[in-house]
């Protein structure tokens, strides 16, 4: 996490807010923001070498980077080259999956699949987001929501551990609901659309709210289904961090207890691609997370895109 706290109150000096209004709606009281001079790839790298670390693998081992972020250092170079660049290393294959915050758990299906495969022997996944490059500080409807963050995980293959159940993606296109419309080759850089802010995120945040309630419920129930488990059965729900309240209402529907859902979007915000590895870290790391239980990531976001990965940790 970058070491910059910037809480409600903070933002109540740059929009017509407060502390009150924001933690009521959303369950956030504050979140990191990058330095200016430090990017997404430095977040990313730094997560990548931690989890690297971690699991006792040199970077030079590593075939496949996967780097998921909607705030991109560059639209080329991908950031995946940048964090195989700052590890040192060359060769590996490095993409980035632009899915917003869904980003994780596509990237973790797809890492999966590739190391299931033998197409990639050790695959590194990363979350990492400098959201607060492309949110519109002017726009108090989502500037409250998002910040900056990264995360990673290492997949290699393993008969006597753990393994990933079942993975499941889908989309729809909705441009209203959450889309940074222009830089894009619809909508390239002028001055026009610099002056309009049409470069930062843009959200409907009413509709988002709705469907993000229904898809996380729908997903949970599938996940179990398809699982062949019951809700009973999940340890642990570590859902994007988006609203305290979507993510609280949405388990309801599906029977999942609050007590069972990994949340700190109170301290982090919504990091979007990156705040499911940076949630489920901090449950691995403080033993909430053991060998054997049922873990459910769930990730929704712009596109629409949506997707879950039931683990078997
Ligand atoms: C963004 C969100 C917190 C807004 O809450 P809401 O209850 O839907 O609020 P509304 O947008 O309907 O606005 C209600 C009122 O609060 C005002 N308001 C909006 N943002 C405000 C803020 N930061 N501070 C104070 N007032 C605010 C609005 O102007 C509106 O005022 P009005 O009634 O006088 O017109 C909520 O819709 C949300 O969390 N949606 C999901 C967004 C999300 O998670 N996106 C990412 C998905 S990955």
């Amino acid at each position: 996490m970058p070491q910059r706290v910037v809480t409600n109150d903070d933002l109540s000096k740059i929009v017509d807010t407060s502390d009150e209004w924001i933690y009521s709606r959303t369950g956030i009281r504050e979140r990191r923001f990058a330095r200016d001079d430090e990017y997404t790839s430095d977040m990313a790298l730094a997560a990548a070498r931690l989890a690297l670390s971690r699991a006792e693998i040199k970077p030079s081992e590593v075939d496949y980077f996967i780097v998921a972020t909607a705030s991109p250092d560059n639209t080329f170079p991908n950031t995946a080259c940048w964090v195989q660049k700052g590890l040192g290393c060359e060769g590996a294959a490095c993409i980035d999956i632009s899915t917003a915050c869904s980003g994780f758990v596509y990237g973790l299906q797809q890492g999966a699949a590739l190391v299931n495969s033998g197409e990639s022997q050790i695959c590194v996944v990363i979350g990492a987001e400098k959201l607060s490059a492309i949110t519109n500080f002017k726009d108090r409807g989502s500037c409250i929501l998002f910040a900056d963050g990264a995360g990673a995980v290492v997949l290699r293959r393993s008969l006597d551990k753990g393994r990933i159940v079942c993975s499941r993606m889908g989309s729809a296109f909705d441009f209203d609901a959450l889309a940074v419309p222009a830089g894009g080759c619809r909508m390239p850089a002028s001055y026009q659309t610099v002056d309009e802010g049409a470069h930062k995120i843009a959200m409907k945040g009413r509709a988002t709210y709705q469907t993000a309630v229904r898809k996380f419920a729908e997903m949970a129930m599938e996940a179990c289904k398809r699982g062949n488990i019951t809700p009973d059965q999940l340890s642990w729900v570590v859902p994007h961090q988006a609203n305290e309240h979507i993510i609280v209402s949405a388990m309801e529907r599906a029977n999942v207890p609050k007590e069972k859902i990994v949340m700190n979007l109170e301290r982090y915000g919504n990091t979007s691609s990156a705040s499911i590895p940076i949630a489920l870290d901090e449950a691995v790391s403080d033993g909430r997370i053991q060998r054997g239980q049922y873990v459910l990531l769930m990730g929704f976001g712009g596109g629409l895109s949506w997707g879950y990965n039931l683990i078997k940790w």
